[in-house]
């Protein structure tokens, strides 16, 4: 796996460490529990569609379209932000950026302000939690660059 390598800048290590990752983790938790309760929301958070939109990555799309290495309980992942994968993730569609984006990669851009503008999609008063979001603190927590040649 390209995302892997110090090379590459290993995206995938960087995700894995980040909360996103454990963001079904979270919704298992005594803390998610009471404020599904509060919220009036009947039996498991991690079975709620109120919690899943934020805490899971294609929560809405049956299990027979995904591919059987998809795991929905590892969170919010790399494809709730870089689009789906199964078109572009093929080496010689990825290596070419106008192909990849063609096949549905997404790059939000943290300077055209995109990026921020779709962290705040989860990242708002429709979090149970919210504390407000410093984009640029918030980004520099899960930043995953490929690095400089
Ligand atoms: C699909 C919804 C979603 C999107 C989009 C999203 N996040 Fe998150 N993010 C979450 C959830 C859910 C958590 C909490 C995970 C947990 O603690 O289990 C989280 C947690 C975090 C955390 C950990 C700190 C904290 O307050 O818990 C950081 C940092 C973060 N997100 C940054 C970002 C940035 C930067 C973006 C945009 C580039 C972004 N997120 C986009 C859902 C999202
Ligand atoms: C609009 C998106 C959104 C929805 C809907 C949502 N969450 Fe979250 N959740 C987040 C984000 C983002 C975070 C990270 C904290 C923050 O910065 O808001 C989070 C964090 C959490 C945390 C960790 C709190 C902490 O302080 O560490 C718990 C527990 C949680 N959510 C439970 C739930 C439950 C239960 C539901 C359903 C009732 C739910 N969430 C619905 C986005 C969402
Ligand atoms: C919360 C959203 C989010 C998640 C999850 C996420 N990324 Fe990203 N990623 C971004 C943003 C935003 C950028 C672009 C930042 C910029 O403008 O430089 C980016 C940039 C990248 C880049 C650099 C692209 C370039 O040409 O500079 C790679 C490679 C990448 N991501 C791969 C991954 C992989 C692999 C995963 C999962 C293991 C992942 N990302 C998970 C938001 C995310």
């Amino acid at each position: 796996m390209c995302h892997r390598t110090p090379k590459s800048g290993e995206q995938f290590q960087k995700w894995q460490a980040s909360k996103h990752a454990d963001a079904m983790k979270t919704l298992a938790t005594p803390a998610a529990m009471k404020i599904a309760e509060a919220r009036g929301i009947k039996g498991d958070p991690a079975d709620a569609p109120e919690c899943l939109k934020c805490h899971q990555t294609a929560y809405d799309v049956p299990a027979s379209m995904l591919s059987p290495r998809f795991n929905k309980q590892d969170g919010v992942q790399c494809e709730t932000c870089h689009g789906a994968g199964k078109d572009y993730m093929k080496m010689d569609i990825m290596k070419d950026p106008k192909e990849a984006a063609a096949n549905g990669l997404v790059l939000p851009s943290v300077s055209d302000g995109s990026a921020e503008k779709f962290c705040e999609t989860c990242h708002n008063k429709m979090s149970p939690n919210f504390k407000g979001f410093d984009f640029k603190k918030m980004w520099a927590e899960i930043a995953h660059p490929v690095p400089k040649q």
